[in-house]
Formats: C-alpha cells, structure tokens, sequence
C-alpha cells in the first residue's frame, strides 16, 4: 500500500472518524476485519447448538420460550455479522465454506458441552457476560457496519446475561441438588469462559496492529481482567464458590489476581481437539448439505422470476 494513504488512513482512525465500505481501506485492515467479523458470525451460528441442546428439556414452558427466543437472536446475531462482513467483499457462502472446512475459527467456548440445565444459567451468566464484555467496546470499533451491528446485538446479549443469572439465582437458591449442579456449571465454565477473550497479551498475535485500527478496542488481558471483577461479586451474591484458589483482591491494583487458563488446553481446543469440536462441525456440516434443496429451489425459483419479467 501507498504510504501516503496509508498514513492518510491512519489519521482518519486517529481522529476517531469510522470508515465505510467503500473507502479506501489497507488491505490488512480489510483481512483482519473478515477475519475477526467472520470469527464472530461463525462463534454466534454454532454458538447456538449448545443451548439448542436444551430446548427440549427446558423445565418449564416458559424457560422454554426464553431459551429459543435467546437461541434465534444469536442466529440473528450472525446474519447481521455475515452481512456487515460481505460489505467487505466476501460472500456469505465462501465464509460458510470456510467454517465447515475448518480454515475459518469461532470461539473456542462452544466446544464444551453443556451437560445440566444449569448449564443453560452459566452459558447465560459467564458466555454471554464475557461477550457483552469484548462487544460493548466494539461498538466504537472503526469499521461502521461491525460498530453498528454491535449496539444491537449488545442489547439483546445484556437481555441473554440477565436470564442466564436468572436461571443461576434459582438453581443456586433451590434444593441441595440444584446448588450441587449449579456450583457445578461454575466449575466447569470459568476457565473456559476466561479462554474467550484470547491467549493473554504476550501471545496475542494481532491486538497491537487491531488496536492500532481500531478494531479492537482493549488487549485480551484487559478485559479478561475486567471480566474477572465483574464476575467474582456475582458468584459471591449467588453462594458459589468461583473455582480458583489462588483468587485474591489486590487492593493496589484494584482488581482481583487470578489464575491464568490452562494455555495448552486452549491451543488444542483451537487445534480441533476439544470435547465438542469434531460434533460441532459435523453438525453445521450436515444443516448446510441438508439445506442444499432449498437454497437450490430458491435460485431456481429467481432464475424463473428474472426470465418471466424478460419475457
Ligand atoms: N476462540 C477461538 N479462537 C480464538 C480465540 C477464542 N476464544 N481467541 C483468539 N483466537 C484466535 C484468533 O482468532 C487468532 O487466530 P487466527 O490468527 O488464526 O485468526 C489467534 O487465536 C490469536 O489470537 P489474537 O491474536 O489475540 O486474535 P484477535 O486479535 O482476533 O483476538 C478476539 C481474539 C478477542 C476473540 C477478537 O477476535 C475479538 O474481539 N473478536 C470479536 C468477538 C468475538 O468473536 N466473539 C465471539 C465469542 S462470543 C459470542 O459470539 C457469543
């Protein structure tokens, strides 16, 4: 790229201006932002087969209706992602094809399992909490379509916040078996949800030059940090007991310490190798090729639209 545009860009970024699709953009900007935009509309399509696991075990008629309103806003979520992404040149299909054969990632947490109902509260509480906290800064992001998709998805991911606490209050307050599996979802949830927001700074490949463009608004760390102080106050109002021996106030620092994530489980997981990868994407495969007819039929039924109005 021209170094006069490009330092052009970079002022236009600085002066806090968000740029459109059709501005002149450096290439890299464009990639990481199909990249990062894609990453989050593939997190949001698969991040719906967990909770969809649950729907028909729902416990009562009106969870039930929550849960699948929560699980069609997160396909929501994706359409308008996939299309803030296609007005950066790619088609909705070729990331679709990118997903399904692994060259494009989506959030490592939607490869845990969700084995209790209590599941359905900590996804709730700590995923969606965790998104909300890596989305509300995004709504300032640089790109206009990703900064825009973002003030509505964040409305309807602080809605998906509250039931998930909701359904932990409950469980957390029920009878000893309810609090047994409640504390159990926190187990098994925390470190994966603290995975979210990346590998930690050190490691983080893309945030210096992101965070030069904003795309990214805040290091990983930074709201892995904030996340982690959110959070603890709410275990704490719960009764449970957030899974981290180490976790102690640091009054200097005005936020919690806390352990880090196992790194080597993280990378794997990313690899294809954690406990739900494999299922995840036979899943998503089979709904594409199942789904094969109707995308035929409504082409077929376009191609016969355009030759009547020749005609
Ligand atoms: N799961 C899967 N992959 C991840 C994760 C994760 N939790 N965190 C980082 N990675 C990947 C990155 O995509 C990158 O891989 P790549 O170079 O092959 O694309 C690699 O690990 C290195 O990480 P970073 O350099 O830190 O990557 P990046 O700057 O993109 O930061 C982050 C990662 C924080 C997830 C960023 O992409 C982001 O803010 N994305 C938007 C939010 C989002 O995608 N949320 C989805 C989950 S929430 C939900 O949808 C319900």
């Amino acid at each position: 790229d021209d170094p006069a545009k490009l330092a052009a860009f970079q002022a236009r970024i600085d002066a806090g201006e968000k740029v459109e699709p059709k501005d002149w953009m450096p290439e890299g900007y464009r990639k990481t932002l199909i990249r990062q935009i894609g990453q989050h509309a593939h997190s949001e399509i698969v991040g719906q087969l967990p909770e969809g696991n649950w729907i028909t075990r729902a416990p009562t008629l009106e969870r039930k209706a929550i849960l699948l309103a929560k699980v069609q806003d997160e396909a929501g979520h994706g359409l308008y992602l996939y299309g803030a992404a296609e007005t950066l040149g790619v088609s909705r299909d070729e990331m679709t094809e990118m997903l399904l054969d692994g060259r494009m990632k989506y959030s490592s947490i939607f490869n845990y399992p969700t084995l209790t109902w209590a599941d359905m509260g900590a996804v709730g509480w700590l995923v969606d909490g965790a998104a909300i906290m890596n989305q509300v800064p995004l709504q300032r992001t640089s790109f206009g379509p990703y900064a825009r998709a973002m003030v509505r998805i964040c409305k309807e991911e602080s809605f998906h916040q509250r039931q998930g606490f909701d359904i932990m209050m409950k469980m957390a307050g029920g009878t000893p078996a309810q609090r047994r599996m409640a504390q159990n979802a926190l187990d098994r949830f925390w470190f994966p949800a603290l995975m979210m927001f990346g590998p930690s700074d050190k490691d983080s490949v893309h945030s210096a030059q992101s965070m030069a463009w904003k795309i990214k608004m805040n290091t990983n760390d930074e709201l892995r940090q904030k996340f982690v102080d959110q959070t603890v106050p709410q275990a704490e109002y719960l009764g449970l007991t957030v899974p981290d021996d180490t976790l102690a106030w640091n009054e200097a620092k005005g936020g919690y310490d806390f352990a880090e994530p196992d790194w080597a489980e993280f990378f794997d997981v990313l690899k294809g190798n954690g406990p739900c990868n494999v299922d995840r994407l036979e899943a998503r495969n089979k709904a594409w090729d199942d789904g094969a007819w109707v995308r035929d039929a409504l082409m077929a039924h376009a191609e016969k639209h355009a030759n009547r109005e020749v005609a």
